[in-house]
């Protein structure tokens, strides 16, 4: 029949909202107690250099805000002749980083200057391959003779271009931060050559915080990292060469209220449903979610590469995140605006290869962000197929979707659709019905239609197509919905002796809407006189 072969289901995706299209125009750019600005949003212009905010640096040093490299207070002990004392490790970087480079080898030593303590444990294998082996020679040369001499340069700006202290996005905090996208540019060329202050473990005060030094990436010998060091260096070159121009801006949203799933009178939105494409490409302009790790971009640092880390290396200015942002608690999700995506890709986790430059075309908002919504949230691992039905995990998943989704204060008819998939459903186990039906579930609730993308799974496109067109033909609520979901596992989950249920939760869900709609229909025929 036709349907064996469609490529996809539901509403045509023109039809769905995206930005800018969607959303109106934006107030004003300001600073404001719950957001912090890094630059001078009087000189705000399209196409101009931003101007970093203050003048000059201000030097913090507590627990509220980054620690920066070039702190006065950024000090390590130093033994000598007469005992005790201390040196300022900026000024060892500054001294290290201006030394030139002529190979790996070059690169792995002037990191160990300022990170002694290391020494024996950094490992820069996989640096080495890629200067070594993975690159033509005239592509050596330039890397050694350009890119890395003007990314030393950069993060040695980071005095002049991040002057403004980086709050730290806490745990319960509601807050944004907006910074250039060349002061992105220089904290990642920073987290590049490891110089931000107690960062080289996590055992001390930012345990809870996402590694920020790219030293992992340096270190074994997969081919994974060879292909993510490609795809780093595409940006470096790319920003090393030609500043852009725009601004991204990090928010962290943490609810404390959420809807009473159970009662929600909600009807579906519009689902469009394929097994081709990705987030980032069919969904460009809306809200594209990251199937994140509480720590936001998961293994990006180190070994990682499924969908949030692949994120995370083609538009790098999310890493940035890593730097400021703690661990997300239930009730919280990380929104990043205006990240520019500079490189292309194929394959996927072993298979992925950086596929070279892209330039990305998606216009800018009136505050020079692209119009590219991202936003982090991070499903449950499951490691027992049945538990993800018990309903603190369903209950903890939708109000964790719910708060990537929701925007409070901003009218539906401005939000664009919602670009999702299988979140939480690879690395972390989830089984893709429940999880598309929850997402289908959150987005009615916050009025959003929903773009979901099966990453090639014709039959879960046309199983999710057929439960929603279901439940949209006969008006079934949010709620409704909700209740059987509670309903499956008391009746099939919880007496369960085997590790998968006897019926299947569509097949449960369809049975219940058909018997109860025929009951209904018989006790409104009994009631009539
Ligand atoms: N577009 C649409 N769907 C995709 C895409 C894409 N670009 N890429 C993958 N998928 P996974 P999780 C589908 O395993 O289970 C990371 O380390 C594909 O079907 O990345 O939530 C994080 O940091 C894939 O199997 O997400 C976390 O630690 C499915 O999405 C952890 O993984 C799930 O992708 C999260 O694991």
């Amino acid at each position: 029949s036709v349907h064996t072969s469609a490529k996809w289901l539901g509403t045509p995706l023109e039809e769905l909202k995206r930005m800018p299209q969607c959303s109106p125009p934006l107030s004003h750019l300001r600073a404001t107690d719950n957001h912090t600005v890094m630059i001078r949003t009087d000189l705000l212009r399209e196409g101009e250099v931003l101007v970093p905010y203050p003048t000059r640096f201000k030097d913090t040093w507590d627990e509220a805000n980054v620690k920066m490299p070039c702190s006065e207070k950024n000090l390590f002990p130093l033994e000598n002749e007469d005992g005790g004392g201390v040196q300022s490790r900026w000024e060892l970087i500054q001294k290290a980083l201006k030394t030139e480079f002529k190979s790996a080898y070059d690169i792995k030593g002037a990191i160990l200057k300022y990170n002694m303590a290391h020494t024996k444990r950094w490992d820069f294998s996989a640096l080495n391959a890629f200067c070594n082996k993975a690159l033509e020679p005239e592509d050596v040369q330039h890397l050694f003779g350009s890119v890395l001499p003007k990314m030393a340069e950069l993060a040695l700006k980071v005095d002049k271009l991040c002057t403004k202290p980086i709050p730290l996005l806490k745990q319960k905090m509601n807050h944004s931060i907006t910074m250039s996208q060349e002061q992105i540019a220089c904290l990642l060329a920073n987290a590049f050559f490891c110089t931000f202050p107690r960062r080289n473990s996590r055992k001390q005060e930012y345990a809870n915080y996402p590694d920020i030094h790219l030293f992992r990436l340096f270190e074994g010998s997969s081919p994974k990292k060879i292909e993510k060091l490609k795809t780093l260096f595409c940006y470096f070159r790319r920003v090393t060469e030609k500043q852009p121009t725009g601004l991204v801006t990090f928010t962290r949203q943490s609810l404390t209220r959420f809807p009473e799933w159970e009662s929600s009178a909600k009807q579906l939105t519009k689902l469009h449903i394929t097994c081709e494409g990705t987030i980032e490409d069919q969904g460009y302009g809306m809200l594209q979610v990251d199937f994140a790790n509480r720590m936001v971009g998961g293994g990006v640092t180190g070994n990682g590469l499924v969908q949030e880390e692949i994120r995370f290396m083609i538009n790098p200015e999310l890493i940035v995140a890593r730097l400021f942002t703690e661990a997300m608690d239930n009730n919280e999700c990380l929104v990043v605006t205006g990240t520019e995506q500079y490189s292309k890709y194929t394959g996927y986790a072993e298979s992925y290869r950086w596929a070279g430059n892209h330039k990305d075309e998606i216009p800018r908002d009136d505050w020079q962000r692209k119009c590219t919504e991202i936003v982090a949230i991070d499903a449950l691992k499951f490691k027992n197929f049945l538990d993800q039905f018990q309903p603190e995990k369903i209950n903890r998943e939708l109000n964790k979707a719910y708060c990537g989704f929701v925007r409070p204060g901003v009218r539906s008819d401005n939000l664009p659709a919602v670009a999702t998939g299988n979140w939480g459903c690879g690395v972390f186990l989830g089984d893709s019905r429940l999880k598309a039906l929850l997402q289908i579930l959150v987005a009615a609730e916050v009025g959003r239609d929903v773009a979901y993308f099966t990453f090639g799974d014709a039959d879960l496109m046309r199983d999710v197509h057929k439960m929603h067109s279901f439940l949209t033909e006969r008006n079934v609520t949010v709620g409704t919905v909700y209740r059987l979901l509670m309903q499956y596992y008391s009746t099939v989950c919880e007496p369960c002796s085997s590790s998968r249920p006897d019926v299947s939760l569509y097949a449960f869900i369809y049975d219940c809407v058909c018997s109860s709609a025929a009951s209904l229909d018989s006790d409104s025929a009994a009631a009539r006189p």
